[in-house]
């Protein structure tokens, strides 16, 4: 992981992780992308480029010019905006992924991609939720999240790219606005890894848009 990739990083898990990355990588070796810019972030202190994930063209050409090894692919519509336009929501998650992992299998990028306690439903046991268990989410967000593991887990299985994520629960974090709206999982916090592959290695804002 030596020059990563980073789509909608312009989000609240971009908009910390991206300066962390830097501070850990270079600042020069993290290109930032997201499909608006980030007004005064300091995102835009390193590398910054306006990407649109479901573009793969575009994702790979970045991907190529920047040298990457490595997507954190971060650009989603979360849940409360999916339930909104569920038909963007399908587009972006399943249309972005989708992209992502095509560049990655095509340049044998690594990949990592978060999914969510949405990819349970309102019929998986909680307290907490199995590894392997009940999914059948309600939600468009959920429905992209379920369908969104099994994709990684195929483009591991059928082309061999490394692809691993976990399941986040609701972040609470500061630095940016709340993008998603409210749960919409069992009330379990616990974040599990995806089976894709071998383990790799302040005045808190709420937002549970998981
Ligand atoms: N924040 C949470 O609590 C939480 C919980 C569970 C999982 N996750 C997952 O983590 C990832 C990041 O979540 P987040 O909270 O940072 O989301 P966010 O809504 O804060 O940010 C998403 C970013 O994606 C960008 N984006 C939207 N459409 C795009 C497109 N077509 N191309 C490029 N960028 C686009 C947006 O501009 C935004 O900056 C998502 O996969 C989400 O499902 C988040």
């Amino acid at each position: 992981m030596k020059r990563i990739l980073v789509t909608g990083a312009g989000g609240q898990i971009g908009s910390e992780l991206v300066p962390l990355l830097r501070e850990m990588k270079g600042t020069e070796t993290v290109l930032a992308s997201d499909i608006r810019t980030p007004r005064g972030s300091d995102l835009l202190d390193g590398p910054f480029q306006n990407l649109d994930c479901t573009d793969a063209r575009a994702i790979g050409a970045a991907a190529v010019r920047f040298g990457a090894d490595t997507i954190f692919h971060l650009a989603a519509i979360l849940s409360a905006v999916g339930e909104r336009d569920p038909r963007l929501a399908y587009e972006v998650n399943m249309g972005g992924l989708h992209a992502v992992l095509e560049v990655a299998r095509d340049q044998e990028l690594a990949v990592f991609v978060p999914s969510s306690i949405a990819a349970f439903g309102p019929n998986t046991p909680p307290d907490p939720a199995p590894q392997d268990t009940i999914q059948r989410p309600t939600s468009m967000y959920g429905v992209t999240k379920v369908s969104g593991e099994l994709l990684c887990d195929y483009y591991h299985l059928r082309y061999g790219v490394d692809v691993r994520g976990v399941r986040y629960p609701g972040i609470i974090s500061w630095k940016t606005p709340p993008g998603g709206g409210p749960p919409t999982g069992p009330s379990t916090s616990t974040t599990t890894p995806l089976a894709v592959s071998p383990t790799p290695a302040s005045s808190p804002r709420t937002r549970s848009s998981t």
